[in-house]
């Protein structure tokens, strides 16, 4: 493809998972390799892209707003050029842009890898409509538009067309480049699944990324190791059902030279250990002790998000026995209700739940040695015929397992999902909201549980950057090109003023945030390196602990 021809800035905002945190990156990086600027000013940029989320209505409504004023901004210029990438594109689609005609691209999350393909199209387009002297009502009005969807009748069938699964592509593009100093990455996510087959009755994600398939284990690895290369010392494997992960090499396909991402099986039976394990099979275990043992100088390895099913001992103990993996777990039980459970189509029971998670703590559990097990959960309130013991239920369960932390949602009814077209949304809105901060209040409390029991232990923590606190109350920048939860702080900054002491933040392996004072000239210093913190207090957040390092 041709560099650009004109000299635009690129604006690129993100919102939704981890998952889209990575799209952005890889589309970023694909931009970038092409000649693209980019801005971190919406102001000041030619093309303003917003990478989309879908999951709940709220989510929606936050790119509905900035669409709007857009439509202002573009009314005064009609140069500018608006996409919408992700779940909302995918969900939403030809209705969006009869909606707000102020969009140019439409491009959902399975087909990111047309982007720069639709990018330099829509550019086209629009100034060609600039230079015809088309009125700006007309420009709007035309249909000269780029789109790429999936559309839902044709959920991605992995490789079973053995047509090349072109995404596979971006992954593989990611651009490298190892660097010292302030500007390093030391944190990053790798795709191991995409997509989502278990159809939960309220999620649009199956919908928005398609069926799951699941990448080749060689690609995983060697995207892992050129990490560890560049100075990457945390990896997060990434995939709506993470611990599913399976590939089998007797059926692989290669298109055009390239092993293709393998279709997902459905998967059920309530195994304790993957029964497809051996030979010829790179199960989860053995995608996680590969990657282990193919790049040592990753410290931390973690994944997100466990599917509570079928989360096999092999799994467990493979995470047990590679010490560089996170004794860490987000398993979102969603409810502690059978009925709702059902309803939801989640495919276990509350003691299911429970179950996995006693056998995950025993395996897993070792505070003793400074390796206590921690677990996040996500919950939905008010889903469809939830009762008032149907919520006691979930709220039982919450105090039962001790999560760590929470992610507390009111159900949203989302089109094209099942809950949506059968299930009435007949929980009213404000008993959503009592249930919801009921739920909050409960989980702050074992939050504080949690923090206390660590006071007075010694834990390695990843430092991350200045603690969100320093930085809004010193309001200057402390040092050049600091990163703050992997998001660089643009330097050079002004010189650092003197004061006694800088408070970072960074986190335990089971993903807890820790706060320390440390002296202005080891700052810089930190940055990205794991060091022992002694826990001296806490709040419900956050551990506050001292240097324990020499
Ligand atoms: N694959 C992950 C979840 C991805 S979506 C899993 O199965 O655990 C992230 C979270 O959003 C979900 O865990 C769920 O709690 C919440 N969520 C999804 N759809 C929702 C909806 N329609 N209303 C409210 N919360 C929802
Ligand atoms: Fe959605 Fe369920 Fe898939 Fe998670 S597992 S992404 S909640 S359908
Ligand atoms: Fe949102 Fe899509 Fe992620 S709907 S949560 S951006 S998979």
């Amino acid at each position: 493809m041709p560099p650009p021809m004109h000299d635009r800035a690129v604006y690129l905002e993100t919102f939704g998972c981890q998952m889209n945190e990575l799209d952005s990156e890889l589309v970023g990086g694909a931009l970038r390799s092409l000649g693209y600027r980019f801005t971190a000013d919406a102001q000041r940029a030619g093309v303003i892209l917003y990478n989309t989320c879908s999951v709940r209505e709220h989510a929606e409504q936050k790119v509905w707003s900035r669409l709007g004023e857009l439509a202002e901004r573009k009314r005064e210029d009609p140069s500018l050029v608006v996409g919408v990438l992700g779940c909302l594109a995918e969900r939403d689609g030809q209705a969006l842009i009869r909606r707000l005609p102020v969009v140019d691209l439409l491009c959902g999350p399975g087909e990111l890898d047309k982007l720069p393909h639709l990018l330099a199209n829509a550019i086209q387009a629009r100034e060609g409509l600039m230079a015809d002297g088309v009125e700006v009502e007309r420009a709007a009005a035309t249909s000269a538009r780029q789109v790429a969807l999936q559309g839902s009748a044709s959920r991605r069938s992995g490789t079973l067309a053995a047509a090349e699964d072109s995404l596979e592509r971006l992954d593989l593009s990611r651009s490298f480049s190892p660097v010292d100093g302030a500007g390093r990455r030391f944190s990053a996510y790798v795709r191991i699944t995409r997509g989502c087959n278990k159809f939960c009755a309220y999620c649009v994600v199956p919908f928005t990324r398609g069926a799951e398939v699941h990448r080749p284990p060689d690609h995983v690895v060697d995207e892992c190791r050129r990490l560890a290369d560049e100075g990457v010392v945390e990896i997060t494997l990434l995939g709506q059902t993470v611990n599913h992960y399976r590939f089998e090499h007797g059926s692989a396909v290669t298109v055009n030279g390239l092993t293709q991402p393998q279709k997902g099986r459905s998967y059920r039976g309530g195994h304790r250990r993957d029964p497809y394990s051996g030979a010829g099979v790179t199960t989860f275990a053995g995608l996680l002790a590969r990657i282990h043992d193919a790049a040592p100088s990753v410290e931390r390895l973690r994944f997100v998000t466990s599917y509570p099913r079928d989360f096999g001992d092999d799994a467990l103990e493979a995470v047990r026995d590679h010490p560089r993996i996170c004794r860490y777990l987000h398993v979102p039980p969603q409810s502690g209700s059978d009925r709702v459970l059902a309803a939801m189509n989640r495919g276990y029971t509350a003691s299911q739940y429970l179950e996995f998670i006693d056998r995950a703590r025993h395996v897993l559990d070792q505070p003793e040695r400074g390796r206590p097990l921690m677990l996040a959960g996500d919950f939905i309130v008010g889903f469809p015929g939830e009762t008032e013991d149907d919520f006691e239920a979930t709220a039982a369960l919450l105090e039962r397992v001790r999560f760590k932390n929470s992610f507390i949602f009111k159900y949203s009814p989302r089109p094209g999902t099942v809950a949506f077209d059968r299930l009435p949304d007949d929980v009213p809105d404000e008993t959503k909201r009592r249930r919801n901060s009921a739920l909050l209040d409960l989980q702050a409390r074992i939050s504080a549980q949690v923090s206390r029991a660590q006071v007075g232990a010694t834990f390695p923590v990843l430092i991350e950057g200045p603690s969100p606190r320093h930085v809004k109350t010193t309001a200057r920048r402390e040092a050049v090109g600091l990163t703050v939860g992997g998001l660089v702080i643009d330097g050079p900054g002004p010189t650092p003023q003197r004061s006694d002491s800088v408070q970072l933040a960074g986190r335990t392996e089971g993903d807890l945030i820790v706060f320390v004072d440390v002296a202005p000239d080891a700052v810089a210093g930190l940055i990205g390196r794991i060091v022992p913190v002694s826990i001296r207090s806490c709040t419900a957040l956050a551990l506050h602990g001292e240097p324990a390092w020499g």
